[in-house]
């Protein structure tokens, strides 16, 4: 295994960590983890060197936390840092934090958390975290002992990102989604290489945006990979890319197989900061330009587009078209499409307009959505 500096802090981790969101699961629930298998393939990293374990209140409806508990009993504990996430999406008032974290405590069954994340934040949950001052109560916590350290995983934009680092003088690290795709999506390289240079650890997650960049590329990218003289998966590729910036941390990966953790573990093992050659990145950059351009909407998810007066999500309609498109996953799009409540869909467009006047892309968002519905509206 290799092992990267963390910010500030005394840290070596391993390049890889073990997100535990992804984990088996059986009869194809989410919940119900098969726990068998996860134990194997948490023990299994560890036994190579794998040293931090990345999991939250919410993961596979609550049975992350309980799974990990028992992956590291037998001796485990003491060799990895274990990460979890405070559930700020579900934050109502003072004493909700420290009821979710005494939950956590007693799920993991671990001891001290050793790295302590606000879930998710963005601009609407950062003003929560500010009035509930869950800032004052975590200093409380980190007094005690009981977490070990703070930090904030991140999905909104760079903007916020900014306002959330520069809110707050005691972050030690954060989490960031980042992949060869995501340079300028939410955080992207700017807000990784602002935290970095705060001295903070950055922990990337999604680098296979969730698995689309490691299976079943569509054709043109597929013979880029092919045309090069030098052969690697596609996870190997997408990982090695985000190992080789000196400002990552490690990177969290959300393993559901027991070969995904074997690959991953050896690609972890080659890697390291400045290992890809400038034809390695040109090819690198040539698949992003041809995933790019499969996009059949040119949104950049900023946003300006809403409030829809009717409701609609525009961003995630046009979202789940491109992702459809890009990674060949138009069935998944599709089944998403299905379950999204009826007024967000594209479908509840009444083409009044208030969203053209306002895309900053001056996208036809009208005529768009009509090709979204077309595309993942389902028979009934
Ligand atoms: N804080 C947050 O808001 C937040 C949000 C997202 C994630 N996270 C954390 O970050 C972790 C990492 O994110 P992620 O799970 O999205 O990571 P990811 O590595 O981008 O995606 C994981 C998926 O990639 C596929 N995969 C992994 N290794 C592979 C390999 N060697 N070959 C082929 N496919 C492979 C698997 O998908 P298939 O099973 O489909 O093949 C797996 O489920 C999560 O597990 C979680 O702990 C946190």
């Amino acid at each position: 295994m290799k092992y990267r500096n963390f910010g500030r802090l005394d840290f070596k981790p391993s390049a890889l960590g073990f997100g535990c969101m992804r984990l088996p699961v059986l009869n194809n629930n989410s919940s119900q983890i098969g726990e068998a298998e996860s134990i194997r393939m948490i023990r299994y990293a560890i036994d190579n060197g794998l040293n931090y374990v990345d999991t939250a209140y919410g993961y596979h409806g609550g049975n992350s936390e309980i799974v990990l508990g028992k992956a590291l009993r037998d001796g485990y504990r003491e060799k990895v840092a274990v990460a979890t996430k405070l559930p700020t999406y579900l934050l109502k008032e003072q004493g909700d934090a420290q009821k979710y974290l005494d939950e956590q405590v007693s799920r993991l069954d671990a001891g001290k958390i050793d790295f302590y994340l606000l879930h998710s934040l963005n601009e609407p949950r950062w003003e929560v975290v500010r009035r509930l001052d869950v800032l004052g109560w975590a200093e409380k916590m980190l007094a005690s002992g009981v977490i070990g350290h703070l930090g904030f995983s991140f999905h909104d934009s760079a903007r916020v990102f900014r306002t959330i680092l520069d809110g707050y003088d005691g972050w030690e690290f954060c989490q960031i989604q980042y992949n060869y795709l995501d340079t300028q999506n939410q955080a992207g390289t700017e807000g990784l290489q602002y935290a970095a240079s705060k001295g903070l650890g950055v922990v990337v997650m999604e680098p296979l945006r969730g698995g689309a960049l490691a299976t079943d590329p569509p054709q043109q990218v597929a013979r880029l990979w092919e045309e090069y003289p030098v052969r690697r998966t596609a996870a190997d590729w997408a990982l090695q890319w985000v190992w080789n910036q000196p400002e990552v941390s490690l990177v969290l990966s959300g393993m559901t197989a027991m070969k995904h953790v074997v690959e991953n573990v050896q690609s972890a093992c080659r890697s390291d900061v400045d290992s890809l050659s400038q034809d390695d990145l040109g090819l690198i950059e040539r698949v992003r330009d041809t995933y790019r351009g499969l996009q059949p909407v040119p949104c950049t998810s900023c946003e300006y587009c809403l409030p829809c007066p009717q409701g609609l999500d525009i961003p995630r309609n046009f979202a789940l078209l491109n992702q459809g498109m890009m990674f060949n996953r138009l069935e998944r799009s599709r089944r998403t499409y299905g379950r999204m409540d009826q007024k967000q869909r594209a479908q509840s467009c009444i083409e009044c307009g208030v969203c053209e006047e306002k895309c900053p892309q001056h996208l036809p968002i009208r005529e768009l959505l009509k090709d979204v519905d077309r595309h993942l509206r389902q028979a009934p």
